[in-house]
């Protein structure tokens, strides 16, 4: 009897292991698995979301851009990952580049995205888009001081500048966009300039480069724009105060176009559950969750029938950069080494 009963207990527990591990098994037909750099509350809502219309359940890994194209790499025919998004068209085409993408062919894809923003071999589609701008105090900057990224480095802006650091993808990816617009001697040039006008050592995100300026420590600042959105409607009193403060200045109207990238998303070349996982990118690229990205994350849509959230609006349309995006992958690490090389901490 006592045997008899031990048995049933193991059984009991090989049995319950198992279906806990089929319950888990992010190959299921029923569960994709996402591999993401970005760092927002408002995509798991919209995961969720996802979830309830679809029942398909969303695993996420969340990690820094690089180590996860490594991961995937390294995973190979075994990795558990369906999706890989990531903020940054840069690391996008790097993804792409090491082969752990697959082309996509879909028409709601096609229909809803831009062709200058998805890849030329549908491995990859942006998803949202961010201007990389220039905020400034209007007690110690008058607009028309303002004029470019380049200019940033001319002898007035001596001790006014501050930036985060050189390992920072957003500013990699800027400095990637100016060596193919600019070539590589003059945008060194470019960077051991600005670097000369820092106010402080680099140091701290992008909101807090708004707040250096706001507290005097610099009186121009360069970041992203969903950040000034997430400042306004913050629920950090001192945020809304700084955001209602700093004026935003779109650089480069008159010349190259302001700096623009996207984030975006590409199917897992290993992928287990294909339809899945365009399933899940076409639901990013609606109507419907590209309102939610403009509305909660204050991101340009990337879906022209969507309009972008109001605070947005406000600021006015602006020129961008006319830039393949796949060039800011070309140009990556040789604008991380030559920051690196003027000194750009
Ligand atoms: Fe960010």
């Amino acid at each position: 009897m006592k045997h008899l009963l031990m048995l049933l207990g193991i059984l009991t527990l090989v049995f319950s292991l198992s279906a806990c591990t089929f319950g888990v098994d992010s190959d299921s037909e029923e569960n994709i698995t996402v591999y993401t750099d970005r760092h927002y509350d408002t995509d798991r809502d919209l995961y969720d979301t996802f979830e309830e219309e679809t029942g398909i359940k969303v695993n996420i890994l969340s990690d820094d851009a690089d180590r996860l194209i490594n991961k995937l790499e390294n995973e190979g025919e075994d990795t558990p990952a369906d999706i890989l998004v990531l903020a940054d068209a840069g690391r996008l085409h790097r993804a792409k580049e090491r082969d752990i993408l697959q082309s996509v062919q879909s028409d709601t894809l096609n229909a809803n995205i831009p062709e200058n923003y998805r890849d030329v071999d549908s491995e990859w589609f942006g998803l949202t888009r961010r201007a990389r701008v220039m905020v400034y105090h209007p007690d110690r900057v008058d607009e028309s001081e303002l004029s470019t990224y380049e200019a940033l480095a001319g002898d007035e802006w001596e001790g006014r500048v501050v930036t985060r650091s050189s390992t920072n993808i957003y500013n990699q990816s800027l400095i990637a966009s100016l060596i193919a617009i600019n070539g590589e001697d003059e945008t060194k040039s470019f960077i051991e300039g600005l670097v000369s006008n820092f106010a402080r050592k680099p140091s701290g995100n992008d909101r807090d480069q708004a707040k250096a300026v706001m507290k005097g420590t610099g009186d121009v600042a360069i970041l992203n724009t969903y950040y000034m959105g997430r400042m306004a409607y913050s629920s950090d009193e001192y945020e809304r105060d700084v955001a209602e403060t700093l004026e935003v200045y779109f650089p480069n109207q008159e010349t190259t176009g302001t700096h623009v990238n996207v984030s975006g998303a590409g199917v897992a070349k290993h992928t287990d559950n294909q339809e899945g996982a365009v399933r899940f990118i076409e639901f990013l690229s609606s109507t419907q969750a590209q309102e939610s990205y403009a509305s909660a994350n204050y991101e340009y849509p990337i879906n022209p029938d969507v309009s972008a959230h109001e605070l947005l609006q406000g600021w006015g349309t602006f020129t961008t950069q006319d830039l393949d995006l796949s060039e800011l992958g070309v140009h990556s690490e040789t604008a991380a080494i030559i920051m690196d090389e003027s000194g750009w901490e």
